[in-house]
């Protein structure tokens, strides 16, 4: 078993409102190993883009990391932001951006650090690299400065990278590009793939493996193969569920009922109050995520006696 890269342990996040803090992130637990990639999935709000924030240390004003380890060994560690605009400064050339970039992670010159910006937009397969580092982004059509981004991101010289749904905002084309460059960096250079998305196709093809998040928890972790052949949390059946049917004829399913915001988590299991296998016990009682074996977790109380029914 290698290492970890980067391993993450019972993270918090809350939220401040006037001098209280409500708990938003409350369980957020995984480890991930160099050139290894790991998916994070789960619906709008479960907090996935906070807690990669929490984990690279970069949360915005307001929210405050509460708990947890975040152990990287030294090692060096990039995030891509959900919006790709912000990450990029509108009064600074491309390549100037990242060559400070350059600067501020090795000693070099001026000169070295420009060259090296070029030599990272060749890398991220842009064309006419020269050329476009010396454009401004809003001259970037929107696939050329989610290059821009990452690498801006590899000038780093990261051995981890976070990536907080990188493509959503990128035609399907441009999307299969970018996610073909991620993949290969990872191969390529060893590095350690953290990836939020919304699409399951994507987690499919790009992570071996998968941790799905609900209401500030990861409810299940595994193997992504395994996870989506033999999902054992019922959020993640639904979710599953509703993925598969998004493009139906039959026409979408979506999961019923409202996932609980921050401030109103209920008692016991969070998804007892949409899952159509909750009893009382799920009602009330609070169960950690735990693995029976083969690198498997899952947070359901009742996973072995439902999986012994389904099968
Ligand atoms: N800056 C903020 N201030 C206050 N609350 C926030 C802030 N950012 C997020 N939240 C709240 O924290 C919870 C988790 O948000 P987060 O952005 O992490 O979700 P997400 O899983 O990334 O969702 P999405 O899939 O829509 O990107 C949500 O209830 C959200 O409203
Ligand atoms: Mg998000």
């Amino acid at each position: 078993m290698t290492a970890a890269a980067l391993e993450v342990a019972g993270l918090r996040v809350a939220v401040r409102n006037g001098s209280a803090l409500t708990p938003t992130v409350t369980d957020f637990s995984f480890s991930v190993a160099p050139g290894e990639s790991l998916g994070l999935v789960g619906e709008s709000g479960s907090g996935k883009s906070l807690s990669l924030r929490a984990v690279a240390g970069v949360l915005p004003p307001g929210v405050a990391k509460t708990g947890g380890d975040v152990v990287t060994g030294g090692a060096r560690m990039a995030m891509i932001f959900q919006e790709p605009l912000t990450a990029l400064n509108p009064t600074r050339r491309v390549g100037d951006a990242i060559a400070d970039v350059v600067q501020a992670t090795r000693r070099c010159s001026r000169r070295d650090a420009r060259a090296a910006a070029v030599a990272l937009l060749t890398e991220v397969g842009m064309t006419d690299p020269a050329r476009r580092a010396r454009m401004w982004p809003h001259e970037l059509s929107g696939g050329l400065r989610q290059r821009a981004v990452i690498a801006m991101a590899l000038a780093h010289e990261p051995s981890i990278l976070l990536c907080d749904e990188p493509t959503t905002a990128l035609d399907v084309t441009v999307q299969d590009q970018v996610l073909g460059l991620l993949d290969r960096l990872r191969q390529e250079r060893n590095v350690a793939l953290v990836f939020v998305t919304h699409d399951l196709a994507v987690v499919a093809t790009l992570c071996q493996r998968v941790a799905v998040m609900y209401a500030g928890q990861i409810v299940e972790t595994g193997p992504t193969r395994d996870v989506l052949r033999e999902p054992r949390h019922p959020y993640t059946r639904a979710l599953l569920e509703s993925s598969r049917t998004r493009t139906s004829p039959a026409g979408a399913r979506p999961i019923g009922g409202q996932p609980p915001t921050p401030g109103s988590f209920p008692d016991g299991c969070r998804f007892a109050p949409r899952c159509p296998h909750a009893n009382e016990v799920c009602r009330t009682m609070t169960y950690d995520l735990a693995g029976v074996n083969d690198q498997r977790a899952d947070a359901c109380v009742r996973t072995l006696e439902l999986t012994a029914v389904n099968s």
